[in-house]
């Protein structure tokens, strides 16, 4: 096996991940790694003292990309122009290591081809589940198994926001403010709440998990913003909590479902433990059953970890190790899931409405499990909860549409699935 005597390294980014994973290089207990090149717009104000004086800062991505180095570091984020420079980077022989989701969730097919077609890596551990090494567990800790689902919490600004939601009793607007003051959460945190980012990673834990490449713009994904801290006290009622789940499945005869969005877990089980940046993550074999990651999601040390370690493996494997991502036709993907169902309705109250609402579920076929209405609320905004027996997302869904007509809303149903 052909191995790089010591790994040359240009960091593109000295931000919050960036740093640290100069920090972890420049401590001196990583051998056969050499941090050679800084990169960074406004470079001067970047400046630290404890980065070795051998260490080339600069602003001109050129001095990297046309350097002597053996791998280019990833750290910038977003998708542009970060594509161009791993593109330019890996078509002028040199490896890639990324912590980038968007950008494998997006061109990691194209960009592990484009390694492969040059001799060259392209790595990604930290772009899913931070310090978790869920992907290489995935690809060759559980390669002998055929795997057919997954579920994870991915995103620790949810989990934050909603865990605040639960513990304080905190509307939502309330429990985001408060996570952008911790720092859990971006001043426009749209990614996050609305599940594009969970999406990006659960695209990839698809891809390499499960081999089924999928488009991210394909998994259907629900907000979390409608979540009110009435839901919290109505799931209680049924030992349940709330978080942001990504799950994708394939059936037996080969369909591919994914989906991003909050569900209600039990309050006890690991799911339901899940608060701040911490991620889980549960994979199912049809061989091996039940294996489950847990550990730090996000934050600079824990995914520089994964950084450091995605460049000694670089420095181990030969080129012909490249490319993570299955190259295979990207598969279709439904967010027809069939389960359970939380159904939460805000009423200005008037008698009839219950007999409304059960007659338009029982014309679409879906029996109501229980009706669930807590005292003290007021009845110009009255909540009231139906849990369902199984049935499949698309069909609620037309059941909602129809009850959603009746006049007596004052905002629309919200409706979350139950995840045993
Ligand atoms: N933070 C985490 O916990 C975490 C966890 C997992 C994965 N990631 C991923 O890691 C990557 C980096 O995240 P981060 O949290 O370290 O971000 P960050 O703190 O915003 O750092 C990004 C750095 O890149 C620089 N930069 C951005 N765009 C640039 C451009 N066009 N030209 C030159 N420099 C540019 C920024 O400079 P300025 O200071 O001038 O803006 C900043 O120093 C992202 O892909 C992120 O999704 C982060």
């Amino acid at each position: 096996m052909n191995t790089i005597e010591t790994v040359r390294v240009g960091l593109l980014g000295f931000g919050t991940v960036g740093q640290s994973v100069a920090r972890i290089l420049c401590a001196g207990h990583v051998s056969r790694v050499q941090l050679t090149h800084i990169f960074n717009r406004r470079v001067a104000s970047k400046h630290v003292d404890w980065v070795p004086p051998t260490v080339k800062w600069t602003d001109e991505i050129d001095d990297v990309l046309r350097s002597d180095v053996d791998v280019v570091v990833e750290l910038v984020g977003g998708l542009h122009p970060a594509y161009e420079w791993v593109r330019a980077a890996l078509t002028s022989g040199k490896s890639v290591v990324t912590a980038n989701k968007q950008l494998i969730a997006h061109y990691g097919a194209e960009l592990g081809e484009l390694a492969r077609a040059n001799g060259q890596q392209l790595r990604f551990e930290a772009s899913v589940a931070g310090g978790i090494p869920v992907l290489r567990a995935l690809q060759e800790g559980l390669a002998g198994d055929r795997l057919v689902e997954v579920r994870g919490i991915l995103n620790g600004t949810c989990a934050y926001i909603l865990s605040r939601m639960q513990s304080a009793e905190l509307p939502f607007a309330e429990a985001l403010a408060e996570a952008q003051a911790a720092g859990y959460a971006e001043a426009d945190p749209t990614e996050d709440v609305d599940g594009a980012d969970a999406a990006a990673k659960l695209a990839i834990i698809a891809a390499v998990g499960l081999r089924r490449p999928i488009r991210v713009s394909d998994i259907a994904t629900q907000s979390i913003r409608p979540i009110d801290f009435v839901d919290f006290q109505y799931a209680k009622e049924i030992d349940s909590t709330i978080r942001q789940i990504a799950r994708a499945a394939i059936e037996e005869d080969g369909r591919v479902f994914a989906v991003v969005g909050p569900a209600l877990v039990p309050i006890h089980s690991s799911f339901g433990q899940i608060t701040g940046s911490q991620n889980l993550v549960m994979v199912r074999g049809v061989f091996g059953g039940e294996t489950w990651f847990s550990g730090s999601g996000a934050g600079g040390s824990p995914t520089a970890v994964a950084v450091v370690s995605d460049l000694l493996s670089i420095g181990r494997h030969a080129p012909r190790d490249a490319g993570l991502l299955p190259v295979a036709s990207v598969a279709e993907v439904s967010s027809d899931f069939v389960a359970p169902h939380y159904v939460r309705f805000m009423v200005a109250d008037r008698p009839g409405i219950l007999a409304e609402v059960c007659a338009g579920f029982a014309r679409h076929g879906i029996n109501i499990e229980a009706v669930v209405q807590l005292p003290r609320y007021r009845k110009d905004r009255l909540p009231f909860v139906a849990t369902l027996e199984a049935c499949a997302a698309s069909v609620l869904g037309r059941a909602l549409a129809d009850i959603a007509r009746l006049e007596f809303h004052v905002e629309p149903p919200l409706a979350l699935p139950i995840l045993a």
